[in-house]
């Protein structure tokens, strides 16, 4: 498996919306806008590739100068439990170490909140809704 940083509008990054709407918006009856796709022109988007096929994708976003957003982590359904994942939640904060930010922060849906602890993200404040399901906010330090 591999993984690369991909860039907006290319062959990898349809690749990458089709991913991210077969797992995380269809399931809950939704789509994503054109608007909500053109406002990740300056985002880090990241593919997992088994050769040419996308595995799995996460995006960071900058919230600050030293924070920045994990967002729309996703793994193919028939790819789930094998490490994919872990894989590219370690490559997301490398990149972002290496970019300078400090903190990784995000919007865990409450059914990966373990998932994330694995990796010392840890839980703050209430519940709250988004996409119509249950969110927390989770945060960790990067070292
Ligand atoms: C959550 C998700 C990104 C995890 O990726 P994955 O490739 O399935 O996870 P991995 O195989 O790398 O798992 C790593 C570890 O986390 C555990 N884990 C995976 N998903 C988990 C979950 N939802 N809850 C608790 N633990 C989880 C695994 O058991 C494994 O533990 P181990 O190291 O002790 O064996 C993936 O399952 C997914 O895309 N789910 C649907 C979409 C989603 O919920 N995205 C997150 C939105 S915030």
């Amino acid at each position: 498996m591999g993984l690369k940083q991909i860039y907006h509008g290319s062959k990898e990054y349809h690749q990458m919306v089709r991913l991210r709407d077969e797992i995380l918006r269809k399931p809950l009856g939704l789509s994503f806008s054109p608007e909500e796709l053109e406002d990740e022109k300056s985002d880090i988007l990241i593919g997992a590739f088994d050769e040419e096929k996308m595995t799995g994708c996460c995006v960071l976003t900058q919230v600050s100068n030293n924070s920045v957003k994990l967002r729309q982590m996703a793994v193919l359904k028939n790819m789930q439990g094998k490490g994919v994942g872990e894989t590219i939640i370690q490559f997301a904060e490398n990149i972002a170490r290496d970019k300078g930010y400090q903190t990784l922060t995000m919007h865990a849906r409450d059914t990966a909140i373990g998932f994330y602890e694995k990796y010392d993200y840890k839980v703050e404040g209430e519940e709250f809704l988004e996409v119509n399901i249950p969110h927390h906010v989770m945060k960790k330090k990067l070292r």
